[in-house]
């Protein structure tokens, strides 16, 4: 295929070296002339572990060139991969002023052209992006529609600086966020030849996604910075303790714990972190994320509690109390605080828990239901029915298939904290997700 690459920095050197390796023929296009008569030497203009040699051959072969206008690049190009910076501006906004020229330039290009062309975005750009800057601009400047004759993709880069020539051949996986199939596949195309599981969604799931990676990256390198820190005031090898953090695989390194929803609660996370902060602020251990952990939780109620408020419904129907499903441990539920704020502001509510009421027969829990939250043991309602015809508004604690049914009955307003179904367009209006 004939790519054209925008921007010839670390992901647009990587990405166009590489796909002159594979097979591609590929114009590169910088506005930096230094960068285009290195390419064209056959040298890197970036320092990367294998990357001199790879544009040595491409460059020798004719696989790969490089040029300063977008002219010639786009007019013998099937597919233009733009990678130019998105550097925060002054706000710590996202500066689109080198995305929003290079479209304005591929445009002018395509309204001459007149032929089939993918747009795909590797740079990093915000959800909506594509949809909101680089459509609206692509369309206007080529006279041409997203859909139609042009194809548009978000397409993020993985790449690491250091590794970034084995992280472009062995990615995680392949991602496309593609405006239509046509697009989606074309794009394909590029990443056949390597081993990895190819992603094809929205756009604008493509584009989060890669934020949420590198939030996510972001928060592992401070987590374990910070129990780093903590090990030493305990006098503990920090490297010991997180090679064997790292052996579980089951809660530590996996999906657990990563899907949205409510607030975490329960015996142990809360008293944990705070017996941690504890000593912290006792050896003057300064944990800022370890402390924002226990904010953000209470951010979290706090968020389900407004989303009761604006609905301007006094009765409320709980399904669910305790912290989770498969227990009726109400220790720290964040379902109690919710139900206790809007207790405070006059709001009528009955709750559904078939375990919660069994405890408070005759479990462990009973005497913890009877002392510590009386006010609330008395709102447990029987059965779903009963819970049904007391309630405007449903707010679901957690996931259970008995609950479904009243979920899906019409005429109710429903609160949803823990996903209860897998698309919530099925569920209409009338129904809202605390994180979806
Ligand atoms: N560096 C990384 O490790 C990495 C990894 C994944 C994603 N990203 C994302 O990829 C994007 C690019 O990052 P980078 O580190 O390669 O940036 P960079 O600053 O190294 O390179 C950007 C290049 O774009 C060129 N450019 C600017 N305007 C241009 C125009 N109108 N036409 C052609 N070229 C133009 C610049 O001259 C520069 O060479 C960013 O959005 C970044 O967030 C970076």
């Amino acid at each position: 295929m004939n790519i054209a690459v925008f921007g010839l920095g670390y992901v647009g050197c990587v990405s166009a070296a590489c796909f002159a390796k594979l097979g591609h023929s590929v114009v590169g296009v910088d506005v930096n002339p230094v960068k285009v008569e290195m390419i064209n030497a056959g040298k890197s203009p970036i320092i990367e572990q294998d990357i001199d040699q790879i544009i040595a051959e491409a460059a020798a072969a004719g696989s790969l060139r490089a040029v300063t206008s977008a002219d010639e690049a786009v007019a013998s190009a099937d597919v233009s991969l733009i990678c130019v910076g998105t550097p925060s501006d002054e706000s710590g906004g996202l500066n689109l002023v080198y995305i929003r020229r290079v479209c304005e330039e591929i445009g002018a290009v395509l309204a001459k052209k007149q032929q089939y062309h993918v747009v795909a975005i590797r740079s990093t750009v915000l959800p909506g992006t594509l949809e909101t800057v680089v459509k609206p601009i692509l369309e206007q400047s080529s006279g041409l529609k997203v859909g139609e004759q042009i194809g548009l993709c978000s397409n993020p880069e993985f790449l690491r600086e250091g590794s970034a020539v084995r992280d472009f051949f062995g990615p995680p996986y392949t991602l496309i966020g593609q405006s239509d199939e046509r697009a989606g596949d074309t794009l394909s195309q590029l990443y056949a030849p390597l081993q990895a599981p190819l992603v094809r969604t929205e756009i604008k799931t493509s584009e989060m996604v890669k934020y949420a990676n590198n939030a996510y990256h972001a928060l592992k390198i401070t987590f374990a910075n910070e129990i780093g820190s903590f090990c030493k005031t305990a006098g503990v090898d920090s490297h010991r303790v997180m090679e064997i953090f790292k052996m579980d695989n089951k809660l530590n390194i996996s999906g657990a714990y990563l899907k949205p929803g409510f607030s975490f609660g329960g015996s142990c996370l809360g008293k944990d972190l705070r017996a941690m902060l504890h000593r912290a602020r006792h050896t003057d251990l300064d944990l800022p994320l370890m402390q924002a952990i226990i904010r953000s939780n209470q951010a979290q109620t706090q968020r389900a509690v407004d989303m009761v408020l604006k609905k301007g419904k006094k009765k409320i129907g709980v399904l669910g109390l305790s912290f989770k499903a498969g227990t009726d441990d109400l220790r720290e539920s964040p379902m109690v605080d919710l139900i206790e704020a809007l207790l405070g502001k006059g709001y009528d509510i009955r709750i559904y828990d078939a375990n919660v009421s069994l405890a408070r027969l005759f479990g462990a829990n009973k005497a913890y239901i009877e002392h510590a939250i009386p006010h609330i043991s008395s709102l447990l309602c029987n059965s779903l029915e009963e819970l049904g015809e007391h309630a405007e508004v449903l707010v679901v604690g957690y996931n259970a298939p008995e609950f479904l049914p009243l979920i899906r009955q019409p005429g109710r307003q429903v609160i949803d904290l823990a996903r209860v179904v897998a698309e919530p367009d099925e569920l209409g209006g009338a129904y809202d997700g605390i994180g979806w």
